[in-house]
């Protein structure tokens, strides 16, 4: 690992100039900063903004999210995707007011053991909401602190793809002063989330190329290119070899992604009805295909009955032909 206390004071400054001014960066409030973590979890910051703004406003505490109807939950997480997320936040609200009285847990410990949260939520609400020094690790931060302090064309770079690793990557890479460790965690998502980039970093904008081990790399592969050596190069121009790197195909998983689209629009076709209504499953059917027939009908119960058990709908007769958001 490279001296990281140079790479935390180019960081911090540059994030002290440029760093979003995004609106859970106002607050302390844990309520507040979960609703955003989880918002932020799947959707991008544009998109969170005005829903993050609009939650808080119908439902601004864990009490208040814990007694609401599940349809209020998941009529407000409208135009987020991944609705599952709405449920599990509730589910977490529920739990924090039954057997926390209504405060969040203090300890990362605590927080792992709320129900869906994992090691990235637990360690951005202890940091961000209750002041710890405590790493956190999603893809943007994963991605700078594996470039700048590993090296991308380095043989660890691949290990770091193991969540264990990557998190003791970014708990050496901590500020050793407690108080620095909510701005450094922010600041690793800021570069990552505004230079950068997966697939064409600005390395022309980046504060920490003097310091970046896949720069060196890049810059070393192109003007030495039987690699002999690894000179500490500094120069103002993202190396070739970012802005050629290919694009990866995930490979596809169709019938996994045509489920998750049609659970989309059934949930879209039920926020869709008048609040407390039950739709058929024939008056569901013809909005997600147009050619739908009852012959579909087995296909289409299939698909509720995954929504109905995942909380996100719930029959509305024993029959199972009839349908609405869980009350
Ligand atoms: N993505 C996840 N958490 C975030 C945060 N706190 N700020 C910006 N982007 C984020």
């Amino acid at each position: 690992m490279l001296p990281i206390v140079p790479i935390q004071q180019a960081l911090l400054a540059w994030y002290g100039r440029q760093g979003r001014d995004l609106p859970w960066r106002h607050t302390r409030d844990p309520y507040a900063i979960l609703v955003a973590e989880i918002m932020l979890q799947q959707t991008q910051v544009e998109r969170v903004i005005p829903k993050y703004h609009a939650f808080l406003v119908a439902f601004p505490t864990f009490a208040a999210l814990a007694a609401a109807p599940t349809e209020a939950v998941i009529r407000a997480w409208s135009g987020l995707g991944y609705n599952q997320r709405a449920v599990r936040l509730q589910a977490v609200a529920r739990v924090v007011v039954a057997e926390h009285d209504g405060r969040m847990p203090a300890t990362l410990a605590g927080l792992l053991a709320l129900p869906g949260i994992g090691r990235y939520t637990a360690g951005a609400l202890a940091c961000f909401a209750l002041g710890q020094a405590v790493a956190t690790v999603d893809t943007n931060i994963r991605r700078v602190l594996v470039r700048v302090c590993i090296g991308e064309l380095s043989a660890q770079a691949a290990a770091c793809a193991k969540p264990a690793a990557a998190l003791a990557l970014a708990e050496a890479a901590l500020p050793a002063e407690p108080d620095q460790a909510y701005a450094w965690n922010q600041a690793l998502m800021d570069l990552g989330a505004m230079v950068c980039l997966a697939r064409a970093p600005a390395c022309d904008r980046c504060p920490l190329t003097a310091h970046c081990r896949t720069f060196a790399q890049l810059q070393a592969r192109t003007l030495f290119p039987t690699g002999a050596e690894l000179p500490a190069l500094r120069v103002a121009e993202a190396p070739a070899g970012y802005a050629t790197k290919p694009r990866v195909a995930k490979p596809s998983q169709p019938f996994k992604e045509s489920n998750r689209y049609f659970r989309g629009r059934v949930v879209a076709a039920l926020r869709a009805a008048p609040a407390g209504a039950a739709l058929a499953l024939d008056e569901i059917g013809p909005q997600l295909k147009p050619d739908y027939s009852a012959a579909d009908a087995d296909w289409l119960r299939t698909i509720v009955a995954g929504l109905a058990r995942d909380g996100l709908a719930a029959w509305a007769d024993a029959a199972q032909t009839r349908v609405t958001l869980p009350r």
